[in-house]
């Protein structure tokens, strides 16, 4: 059986294998957009014409050392095509993501995006988003208060679960926009739509994980090859 480097390897070829030369890109972040990264940089060093944007420092830095050239989101605020990872994908296309803490960036790259593919192993795929602790970034102020909210959510919603401020050692993890995330373990969230319109509202959250109707296409490797999601 294929490992899951190659897996990710795979997916990132597939999806490099659609996009047009001259495109404005959105890069996402995580080990299999660093696949795709390390794809798109092989063909870039052979002539392929790109502008990229990243979704956060860590991928911003790879595509620099890697010879992709790059812009900021001010300087290309209208993109073509983004390629991100995800840490699950629904048969309706609705994502969790910011296992690697980005989601805010990502979020935003993706809106800016005409069209968002994202790219997994096929472990990725799931019936019912919610197995992965959907992340949520928050303010630092207000911190207990908004925990509380979040927690009255999820108990209206008939959902239940820890949720816990996460680290890096004895420290909070800072996100590159210098929030805080909280991982939310429900288990399954069965109204995603309702989640998300329900946390937005919360003053203190700052975005969340929940991606609805932003991917166009996930494209997944699995042993027996690519399989895409439109
Ligand atoms: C980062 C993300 C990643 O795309 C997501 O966590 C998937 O990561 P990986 O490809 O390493 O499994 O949303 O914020």
């Amino acid at each position: 059986m294929a490992d899951a480097a190659a897996l990710k390897r795979q997916a990132a070829e597939a999806a490099f294998a659609d996009l047009e030369e001259g495109i404005n890109l959105g890069i996402g972040t995580g080990s299999t957009a660093e696949a795709f990264i390390r794809v798109l940089g092989e063909h870039v060093r052979a002539g392929f014409k790109v502008a990229g944007v990243a979704t956060s420092q860590r991928t911003d830095r790879l595509c620099r050392e890697l010879g992709i050239p790059m812009r900021t989101l001010d300087e290309l605020p209208i993109l073509d095509v983004t390629v991100d990872g995800a840490d699950e994908v629904d048969g309706k296309l609705r994502l969790i993501k910011g296992g690697g803490g980005a989601l805010l960036r990502e979020k935003i790259v993706a809106h800016a995006s005409a069209k968002m593919i994202v790219i997994a192993d096929e472990t990725k795929r799931v019936e019912t988003l919610g197995a992965f602790p959907l992340p949520i970034e928050v303010n630092g102020f207000g911190l207990t208060a908004t925990f509380l909210s979040i927690r009255r959510i999820a108990e209206t919603m008939g959902l239940s679960g820890e949720i816990i401020l996460r680290k890096v050692g004895d420290d909070p993890f800072i996100t590159d926009s210098g929030h805080l995330i909280l991982d939310a373990s429900f288990g399954r969230i069965p109204d995603p739509e309702a989640m998300s319109a329900a946390l937005h509202a919360v003053p203190g959250i700052v975005e969340h994980g929940l991606f609805i109707g932003m991917c166009s296409e996930a494209v997944l490797a699995g042993p027996n090859g690519v399989e895409r999601l439109k």
